[in-house]
């Protein structure tokens, strides 16, 4: 049973809103399973309040906090350190209070790598189909090709955000930046297909491309867990191929934060396993 002293840490998520985060229940289990004295909780603010949210850090010796939307660039300029993955993407996901000294990280995109590896999908030399040109997209894509992608091809509804996106990233490998309409075409040349986009959260949505010409060599990742298995991962796994979806790169991302803040491998298994209990 938890029992909170007076030694006890503070740990926390920043969200506008919070309350559907699974981090609390995750992160309070992992510091439980491995004996360390701390919690770990939601804290619901506003973006007009970050500044002083962040100031609260450093006044009340909170550890630590992962931040998510609509906060995760919000945030970057009230750091007094940004990591180089955190820089690069612009936004933050997770923060580490050192006497005061706040660092940004940004776990996203490697958890996201970690998630695949972990289910024996080896991304080097791979061709990545990757849709979306968000922020998530940009996570993703940026760590798939610092480990190692042999090519990432962007497609996005709209063009020019692909584009943009494929500047960005082209000093760090082969980037080809496409329209939704051309997935299609380059379908055939793909080992994964990767959704960063929100769609298939809603059992209304439209699908992004026609599912069905989906081959069965290609292995088909969604970076949604809720729903467990979207529409795109149901007909791919009907098609045959292998699927994934996002509560591994959620898994991933926790634990790479709960890494970076206690320097204690985490007890994946068991933040899987309650995350799992909760879906
Ligand atoms: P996030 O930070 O979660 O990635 P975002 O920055 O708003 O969120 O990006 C959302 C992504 O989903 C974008 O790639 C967006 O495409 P556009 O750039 O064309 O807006 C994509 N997206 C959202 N709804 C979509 C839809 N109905 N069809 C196709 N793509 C969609």
């Amino acid at each position: 049973m938890l029992r909170i002293t007076g030694k006890t840490d503070v740990y926390g998520i920043f969200g506008f809103p919070v309350k559907h985060s699974l981090s609390p229940l995750m992160q309070t289990a992992a510091f439980e399973a491995l004996g360390i004295d701390a919690v770990y909780v939601p804290f619901e603010v506003n973006p007009d309040n970050l500044g002083g949210a962040v100031s609260g850090l450093r006044a009340m010796n909170i550890k630590g906090i992962n931040v998510t939307v609509p906060l995760k660039e919000k945030i970057v300029p009230f750091l007094d350190r940004i990591d180089e993955v955190a820089a690069f993407l612009g936004a933050v996901n997770t923060v580490k209070n050192e006497n005061g000294v706040l660092s940004g990280y940004n776990t996203d995109g490697d958890g996201f790598v970690d998630s695949l590896e972990e289910e024996g999908v080896d991304v080097r030399g791979k061709t990545v189909l990757l849709i979306g040109a968000g922020g998530s997209g940009k996570a993703v894509a940026f760590a798939l090709l610092k480990r190692g992608a042999g090519r990432v091809i962007i497609a996005n509804r709209t063009l020019d955000r692909a584009v943009a996106l494929s500047e960005k990233l082209k000093s760090y490998g082969d980037v080809e930046a496409i329209s939704l309409e051309d997935v299609e075409r380059v379908l055939s040349s793909a080992d994964l297909i990767v959704n960063t986009t929100s769609v298939g959260m809603r059992e209304t949505d439209p699908p992004l491309f026609d599912y069905e010409v989906i081959p069965p060599s290609v292995v088909v990742v969604d970076i949604i867990y809720k729903p467990f298995k979207t529409e795109l991962l149901k007909v791919a796994e009907g098609k045959g191929a292998k699927i994934i979806n996002g509560l591994g790169m959620l898994v991933h991302q926790g634990a790479r934060a709960f890494r970076i803040w206690t320097g204690k491998e985490p007890p994946v298994d068991v933040m899987k396993r309650v995350i799992l209990e909760q879906l």
